[in-house]
């Protein structure tokens, strides 16, 4: 930044110039010393595939309008986007990376849906959309609160917007809410666990305060690709990864809340180690 001290009208008011320093000035510039801060950061809104791909989902109708980034993470990117009649819509952009493609592939292996499924390239990150969009109906079904899910075609998810006010709902991590609200949240959570290991025989994955969004007076679960049945090999180390990160943040917000009393709630059987 140029501060006061620095500045002298003379060498950069034209008229006052001389020939020979804005020579100078422009060769300098013309060589391309000048350094454009982070412009290794910038990258295409959408590549042509799922560009073409949004405007057919326009023309069906699925989406009228896209708002505004909400997120833009290593593995997809959200929108706010709107239906014709105004409803309010989260559409989830899973990114077309080869540097994920690794760990889709051990979720998606072991999963009985996705048994006929290419293991590879585009069709991988295709089931990974189609994975969360049937996660979601499923939890969404057994009465679990997460975001309804509307639509998906190829790489991009269409699902219920979920907001605090005027804003995008937040995540847990930033929230600002005294002890009886954060029992209260954790409380429920607890019974979504139950749910999910109980009823639906299927464990999270990535719970974490950075997936539990808190909108109209409730917390929701969402970025559910991962997910699994119990059946699936990964199920038990998910299981525990998940208690262990809800216990810590609990824990740190001053809830009273061990692994024992998660265990205890939700009925594992053989007793897990955690
Ligand atoms: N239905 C929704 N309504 C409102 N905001 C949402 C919704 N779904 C996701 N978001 C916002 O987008 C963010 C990223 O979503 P999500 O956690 O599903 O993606 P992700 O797989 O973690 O992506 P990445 O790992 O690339 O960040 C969330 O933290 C949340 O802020
Ligand atoms: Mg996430």
């Amino acid at each position: 930044m140029i501060g006061s001290k620095d500045f002298n009208p003379g060498s950069i008011d034209g008229n006052m110039m001389t020939s020979k320093t804005k020579t100078e000035a422009q060769h300098s510039l013309l060589k391309e010393k000048i350094n454009i801060p982070g412009r290794k950061t910038y990258e295409e809104v959408f590549d042509k595939r799922t560009f073409l791909e949004l405007y057919s989902l326009m023309k069906e109708g699925v989406i009228d309008i896209i708002d505004y980034p909400i997120s833009t993470g290593k593995e997809a990117k959200v929108f706010r986007g709107e239906q014709k009649d105004g409803t309010p819509i989260a559409v989830k952009i899973m990114r077309i990376n080869t540097a994920v493609f690794k760990e889709y592939k051990k979720y998606i292996e072991g999963d009985h849906r996705f048994k006929d499924t290419s293991k590879s390239g585009l069709k991988l990150i295709y089931a990974w959309t189609r994975k969360e969009f049937s996660n979601l109906r499923a939890m969404h079904d057994g009465g679990i609160k997460v975001p309804e899910p509307i639509s998906f075609s190829k790489n991009i998810l269409i699902m219920e917007y979920l907001q605090h006010r005027d804003h995008p709902a937040p995540m847990l991590k930033d929230v600002d809410i005294d002890k009886e609200d954060m029992e209260y949240v954790s409380r429920e959570i607890l019974g979504y666990m139950d749910t999910l290991y109980n009823d639906l025989e299927m464990v999270h994955g990535d719970l974490s305060e950075f997936n539990v969004l808190i909108s109209g007076g409730y917390p929701y679960l969402i970025d559910v690709s991962q997910s699994v049945f119990l059946d699936h090999p990964q199920a038990e180390e998910l299981l525990k990864r998940d208690i262990n990160n809800f216990v810590r943040y609990f824990k740190d917000n001053d809830v009273d809340i061990s692994e024992d009393d998660v265990i205890e709630k939700i009925g594992i059987e053989e007793k897990i180690e955690v």
